[in-house]
């Protein structure tokens, strides 16, 4: 197994750094993998293949990115309900809008939100395929367009989207649900913008990630040894699993052929992110390899191995930065005191990345939370938005608590 860890953290950082100009396969995969119409359409082109309506929206940072908000907006049988408030979905890191679509109509989250008249809203954290553009950077010239990481999201990205949809909307409150660095990006807003937290009508984390210690998503532990060795480097802002890049190259060879390429797939693609083929559908895998993943910053991966290495806590500036900026050797762990808002997490025991006692760790630092581990035990990373059971373990859990119904907990409940 280790020699298989190195190999995909050799890939995605050869991913990174190989350009790739021309969009041909290496081989002809769907003479042998069959195809799939929905496979290669980016989200406004997909939402409308499955016969839904679709709006494009720009939203512009306070310091220049200029983000695709997608928009499912309500259907016109919907009965107006003025208790209801527009519903974001929040992707999670290396990903994209594209995920809460992908599985298809009765089966991906936002297709099931819109069919029970909810106004969703899809935002896409700069860098990503879709966020690819700023008013002065150029992300194809200028490096400097690569320095970010989540902490940025938080702070510039979640706050414009969260205004602007409430601008556009005349509400005052959101509501909030995302996979893993979408869950933590929420936290680190209301941890350091608390005004934030009224604007969050509730919160729902699916596979949560902020601690990582116990994380067996092989890239992990890379990322936390490469974010020690990076310490002292500057040249880290460059892009990193670009849309089209070698994971999906490699995912188009080697997936859907037949039973046993899943485990290639599981490792190569899924690079063991609790790759579960009794939960993904081939359908589904198709769809997943034209657009998985969706591209960040190299400095956003080097990121969260720092949260490997140090915990849920502040940008790690190496022993002298962090004198300076922090007065300590190592960065402070972050303050969660001014998390005030509902948050409902789902997690599973199979989650490689969003690991039970990472989890149980976050929520002994906050005061509002309750949590359902879910009865499925098998139940993996990935599967908290491709896996077929969504419709069953998920989505109903979101539109209950939205519907005022309560929180259904078929497995392991409990509550901060
Ligand atoms: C990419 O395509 C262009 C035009 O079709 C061609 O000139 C170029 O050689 C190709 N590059 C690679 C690396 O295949
Ligand atoms: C959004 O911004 C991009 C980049 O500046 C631009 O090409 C596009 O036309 C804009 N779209 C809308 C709907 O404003
Ligand atoms: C509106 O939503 C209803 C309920 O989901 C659905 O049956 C109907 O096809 C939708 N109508 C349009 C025009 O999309
Ligand atoms: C928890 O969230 C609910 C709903 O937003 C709020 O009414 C309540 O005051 C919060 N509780 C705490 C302890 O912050």
């Amino acid at each position: 197994m280790p020699t298989i860890w190195t190999l995909i953290a050799l890939l995605s950082v050869l991913s990174s750094t190989l350009a790739d100009d021309n969009d041909t396969d290496l081989i002809d995969y769907k003479a042998l993998f069959g195809d799939s119409p929905r496979r290669d359409l980016p989200f406004p082109d997909l939402v409308k293949y499955d016969n839904y309506p679709v709006e494009v929206h720009n939203v512009t940072t306070s310091d220049g990115y200029i983000l695709s908000l997608f928009r499912i907006p309500l259907n016109n049988s919907c009965e107006p309900d003025e208790g209801k408030v527009p519903h974001i979905f929040m992707h999670g890191l290396y990903l994209t809008a594209d995920d809460c679509i992908i599985p298809g109509p009765g089966k991906a989250h936002c297709y099931i939100y819109a069919d029970n008249c909810l106004d969703v809203w899809v935002p896409n954290n700069r860098g990503n395929r879709y966020s690819r553009n700023h008013v002065s950077l150029n992300p194809d010239k200028d490096p400097e367009f690569w320095d970010f990481t989540v902490d940025e999201m938080a702070l510039y990205d979640l706050p414009a989207i969260i205004d602007y949809i409430l601008d556009n909307t005349g509400k005052s409150q959101v509501s909030y649900v995302a996979h893993s660095q979408g869950v933590a990006t929420l936290l680190m807003l209301c941890a350091k913008k608390p005004e934030y937290n009224a604007k969050i009508k509730v919160g729902f984390g699916l596979s949560t990630t902020a601690y990582l210690e116990h994380s067996r998503f092989l890239l992990i532990p890379f990322q936390g040894i490469a974010a020690d060795l990076m310490k002292r480097s500057d040249n880290t802002n460059f892009e990193f699993v670009a849309h089209g890049s070698i994971i999906q190259k490699t995912g188009k060879l080697l997936c859907g052929l037949n039973p046993l390429q899943y485990p290639f797939c599981s490792v190569l693609v899924f690079a063991a992110l609790g790759y579960n083929r009794f939960q993904i559908t081939d359908e589904t895998l198709r769809v997943v390899t034209g657009h998985t993943p969706g591209g960040t910053s190299y400095k956003d991966f080097l990121r969260w191995g720092q949260m490997r290495n140090n915990g849920f806590a502040e940008y790690d500036y190496g022993i002298s930065g962090n004198l300076k900026k922090y007065g300590r050797f190592q960065p402070p762990l972050i303050d969660l005191s001014a998390i005030t808002m509902k948050w409902y997490f789902i997690s599973s025991y199979n989650d490689f990345v969003g690991d039970v006692r990472d989890i149980a760790k976050l929520m002994a630092r906050l005061s509002n939370v309750t949590q359902c581990i879910l009865a499925d035990k098998t139940f993996g990373h990935l599967d908290f938005i491709y896996g077929k059971d969504i419709p069953n373990y998920i989505t109903p859990k979101v539109l209950s608590v939205l519907k005022g119904e309560g929180f259904p907990c078929d497995g392991d409940c409990s509550s901060t």
